[in-house]
């Protein structure tokens, strides 16, 4: 056995511990009710830095949440690894659909995880895998193998859209210089079929209101004659596919990148079961644009989803009322080469023309970011594909991820780094969703395969 392995054979019940320890302080940054927990974690997370060997750590305030800084410099001629991951979480509702509480972390079998996984909120999305650099950094300062330069960078926004760190990135450009941005905070295929995310998508998030009559009505004695926000809400958003649920707005799709037959033939043998995915969600078939695979639409394809909708009377039994309002929450997820802001405006614009004449329409822009892409051919992708070939004794496939981290095409454009993408999390850990867990063999499995990175990407970076 090398080193690394019998550092984490010697340190699994700590590796364990600390994390749970980690994923018991609830960070939610969406709920203001959480601040100080949410301050609590930056704390943690900075004390953990400064344990496993950086020489220096800062927690950074900002306008928001602090940002923690850490770092251990040993070489300034030799390359730098940038590592970002966020320590705040979703919100754990609907708390009722959790089989143990979010904040209580407990380690269960599972049959996708037959090690055990631990059960919490933030155990994948990203507590869990932003810890593994923290203990991947430790095992190489205590072993004094550490092959180049590190900085760290956590956040605690990510959930939310990163203001704050859009507002440190371009402030503290030398402190944050690199030569690679490492992020894991992304999934893989399976165990056994090791991947490396190559493509992340961008999003645009509008929130809609559709007014009607000045007040709420009796639904008997203005029904029919008023128009409905409710009634009229709906169809509006059914008009925005169309019958081969292509997105209806005009423009949207036109600086959408067509892939090549030959990338679309690359892309199709990555192994994907539809049966199995189909069992996974217990549906009976799959949905979406015509002319497209479902890895297809959950990557390359952009999409619009509705991701809430609500108005008139929601309470127990029933009451006979026209709404004067109608609210709906829609996110749009992008590729490559679609402006966000101007598919916002798109957007804005479309859905204000299609309302008829009897409502008014609001449309309200909340956050977005860039899609981004990575190429294959360079000196991180192969030590990433290196370290991985490893640990896993495989060779990982590049894939396209239907998720968002919009912060990733910010680094490029302000700190001029390429970002490579260790995702060790399986798209059946739950993330965002009640139940969330992160599987115990990933969680160790990442702490193995990170020193690899920096050992290839030192030495291919000569
Ligand atoms: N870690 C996720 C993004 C992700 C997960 C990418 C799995 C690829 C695979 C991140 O925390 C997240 O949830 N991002 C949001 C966007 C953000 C602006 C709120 C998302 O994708 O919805
Ligand atoms: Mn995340
Ligand atoms: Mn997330």
């Amino acid at each position: 056995m090398n080193t690394i392995q019998t550092y984490i054979k010697d340190n699994k019940e700590r590796f364990l511990n600390e994390l749970i320890e980690l994923l018991k302080i609830p960070s939610v940054s969406a709920d203001s009710a959480y601040k100080k927990e949410v301050l609590r974690t930056a704390d943690f997370i900075l004390d953990s830095l400064k344990k496993a060997g950086c020489d220096k750590v800062e927690m950074c305030e900002t306008p928001g949440y602090p940002i923690i800084y850490g770092e251990k410099i040993i070489d300034k001629n030799l390359p730098t690894v940038l590592v970002y991951g966020h320590y705040d979480v979703q919100p754990a509702d609907p708390i009722n659909l959790w089989h143990s509480p979010p904040f209580e972390p407990v380690i269960k079998k599972t049959e996708i995880h037959p090690e055990g996984a631990i059960f919490a909120r933030g155990a994948c999305d990203d507590k869990g895998q932003m810890f593994m650099h923290v203990k991947a950094l430790e095992y190489m300062t205590s072993a004094g193998n550490l092959p180049c330069n590190v900085k760290f960078m956590i956040e605690g926004e990510e959930e939310v859209g990163s203001e704050s760190l859009s507002w440190f990135v371009p402030r503290n450009k030398e402190k944050l210089a690199n030569d690679v941005i490492l992020i894991s905070d992304t999934g893989m295929i399976a165990n056994d079929i090791p991947s490396i995310t190559t493509g992340l998508r961008g999003l645009s998030y509008v929130e809609v209101e559709v007014t009607g009559p000045n007040r709420d009505l009796h639904s008997g004695l203005y029904g029919g004659a008023v128009a409905n926000p409710i009634n009229i809400l709906t169809k509006m958003i059914a008009s925005l596919h169309d019958e081969n649920n292509h997105i209806t707005i005009p423009g949207f799709y036109d600086n959408v990148e067509d892939l090549s037959s030959e990338e679309r033939a690359e892309m199709a043998k990555a192994p994907f079961s539809l049966d199995k995915y189909k069992d996974s969600l217990k549906i009976d078939e799959v949905y979406g644009e015509k002319g497209y695979s479902t890895n297809e639409r959950n990557s390359i394809r952009p999409t619009l989803d509705v991701n809430g909708i609500w108005g008139g009377y929601m309470g127990e039994g029933a009451k006979t009322v026209i709404a004067s309002t109608a609210f709906a929450k829609i996110s749009m997820r992008l590729v490559p080469n679609q402006d966000w802001r101007e598919i916002t405006e798109l957007f804005k614009k479309h859905f204000e023309s299609i309302a008829p004449a009897s409502v008014k329409v609001l449309v309200k822009p909340h956050h977005g970011g860039q899609g981004y892409v990575t190429p294959i051919d360079t000196i991180e992708y192969k030590a990433a594909s290196k370290a991985y070939e490893t640990s896993f004794g495989k060779i990982p496939i590049p894939q396209r991820s239907g998720g968002s981290i919009p912060i990733v095409a910010l680094f490029e454009k302000e700190l001029n780094s390429k970002t490579i993408l260790m995702g060790f999390g399986l798209d059946s850990d739950a993330i965002h969703s009640p139940n969330e867990h992160f599987g115990v063999w990933n969680y160790l499995k990442g702490i193995e395969t990170i020193p690899y990175f920096y050992k290839y990407f030192t030495a291919l970076s000569k």
